[in-house]
Order: C-alpha cells, then sequence, then structure tokens
C-alpha cells in the first residue's frame, strides 16, 4: 500500500535519508524503530509529503503522494505528532474533533463532541477532560489527546511517532493494545515510531530499523530476536557498546 523506493533527503550538508526502501502491506502494523536523529520522523513526515525528499519516489496505492489533490490524500490519514502539535487555543475536545467538525464531515456540536468524549475514554481520560485546555493537561495526558484526535475520523491509515513517550508503563500498555486493536479490528495500516521494545512486540507485524539513512534490517517482528546483524542486536538490547556510536 506504502512504497518508498530510493528515498534521499538532506538538510544542507547533513544527509538524512540516503536510500530508504520500505514496503507496508495494507492492514498491517509496521513499526519504525532507530537511534535519535536516524530519520525516522523525516522518513513518516516524507510519506505524508510534509517533507520533500531530493529523490526517489513514495507511493500510497501505486500513486505518488507529492501529486493530486492532497486534501482527498490527507483525508484518509490519522496523524500522532511526536511533540504533539494541538491547538493551544481549543479546548480537549475541540481538538479531538477538529477533523469531524472541518474535515469532509461537518457533524453538529455536541454529536463530534460525544465522539471526542468517547475517543478519549479510549485513551483513558476522563469525559471532564474535554472542556480543559491542552495547557492545563500533564505532557502525557497532552500526548494522549494527540492520539484521540489521531483516530477519532477512523482513518484508513494512522502514523504514531512515540506514541507511549512518556506515559507510565500502564497506560503504555493501553495504548499498545489500542494501537493493535486499530490494526486487527478495524483493518487500518499502521506506522509506528517508537523506541520502547516492548510497545514494538506488542504494536509490530513488521519491523525496520533505520540506521545510516537506510533501512539496516527489516523483517517481521518474530525474526528481530534471531537477528546477528550486530546493529539490531546492539539497539533491541541498549547496550552502549557495539557499532553504532552513541555520539551523534
Ligand atoms: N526541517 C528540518 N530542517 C533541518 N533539519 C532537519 C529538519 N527536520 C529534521 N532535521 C534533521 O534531520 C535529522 C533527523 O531528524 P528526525 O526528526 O527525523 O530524527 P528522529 O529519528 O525522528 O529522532 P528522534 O528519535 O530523536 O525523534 C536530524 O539531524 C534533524 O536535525
Ligand atoms: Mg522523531
Amino acid at each position: 500500500m506504502i512504497e518508498l523506493t530510493n528515498v534521499h533527503k538532506a538538510f544542507g550538508p547533513k544527509h538524512v535519508l540516503s536510500g530508504v526502501d520500505l514496503n507496508i502491506a495494507k492492514g498491517t502494523s509496521m513499526v519504525i524503530i532507530g537511534g535519535s536523529g536516524t530519520g525516522k520522523s523525516v522518513l513518516l513526515k516524507s510519506v505524508l509529503g510534509l517533507i520533500r525528499p531530493d529523490s526517489g519516489t513514495i507511493t500510497l496505492d501505486g500513486k505518488d503522494v507529492a501529486k493530486g489533490d492532497r486534501d482527498a490524500f490527507l483525508a484518509r490519514f490519522g496523524m500522532l505528532f511526536q511533540g504533539g502539535a494541538l491547538f493551544d487555543s481549543l479546548r480537549v475536545w475541540e481538538n479531538v474533533a477538529f477533523r469531524l467538525r472541518h474535515g469532509k464531515q461537518t457533524l453538529p456540536k455536541h454529536e463530534a463532541r460525544e465522539i471526542a468524549i468517547e475517543k478519549l475514554r479510549r485513551v483513558g481520560l476522563k469525559p471532564d477532560v474535554a472542556d480543559q485546555f491542552p495547557a492545563e493537561l500533564s505532557g502525557g495526558m497532552q500526548k494522549r489527546v494527540g492520539l484521540a484526535r489521531a483516530i477519532a475520523a477512523e482513518p484508513e491509515i494512522i502514523f504514531f511517532d512515540e506514541p507511549t513517550t512518556g506515559l507510565d508503563p500502564i497506560m503504555s500498555g493501553v495504548i499498545n493494545d489500542l494501537i493493535r486493536e486499530i490494526v486487527t479490528e478495524m483493518g487500518a495500516t499502521a506506522m509506528t515510531i517508537t523506541h520502547d521494545m516492548t510497545s514494538v512486540r506488542a504494536i509490530a507485524d513488521n519491523v525496520a530499523m533505520l540506521h545510516g539513512g537506510k533501512v539496516r534490517w527489516s523483517g517481521p517482528v518474530a525474526d528481530l530476536d534471531a537477528t546477528d546483524d550486530p546493529y539490531v542486536q546492539q539497539f533491541i538490547h541498549g547496550r552502549a557498546e557495539g557499532p553504532i556510536e552513541s555520539v551523534r
């Protein structure tokens, strides 16, 4: 469904992506792992067309993501940005229901609010959070509002950039289960970036590790532990010693 072929992206002299190849099949969950600053968020934003690669192709259902109707294209996606990217001046429920009110659909206020409250419940937030502003919430709560917003319009394709970072282990478990459910029950296609190996095992059908601007290793999650790739091994075991340098 999503196909990247030989994707390159540099910012000035800094080569971030240098020949990324990746395929994500419809209805599957791909998890991207890799060190901080290796270009995971850049990769995800490139698929959304928010960052334009210098060369290579990115297609969705065989069509170039940079061409065609942008609104129709983006309407198929739900996205949780790494930094949350909530609208400060909107209440929590208005953030969650934004797509339902201002997108293809324009639901009446009370209906949109009800859906927002239901989505908040799914990410473990009580209804009274709905009328608060993002600045009144903890970091982990803001992250969960971002997640609720990403899933609110029940998109076909969902991208999560660090969905469990900053959450306690129990809440991380709730979010992992939710992501898994969205893929298995709603048939969504998901791409998740995470450093959390528990999440990787809970969410992934397939895993790709980004290193040195390329996909260093990819395969089914069941093969992750068995691979003898020293980069993957160092990463999944969190070892300071290994081929991955700790000063980047
Ligand atoms: N808009 C931009 N302009 C210039 N450089 C950028 C831009 N976006 C990203 N970069 C650079 O690209 C590199 C990869 O950034 P990216 O955010 O993709 O890392 P990441 O793998 O998501 O890291 P982390 O795990 O810390 O989130 C970094 O060196 C970053 O400084
Ligand atoms: Mg990132």
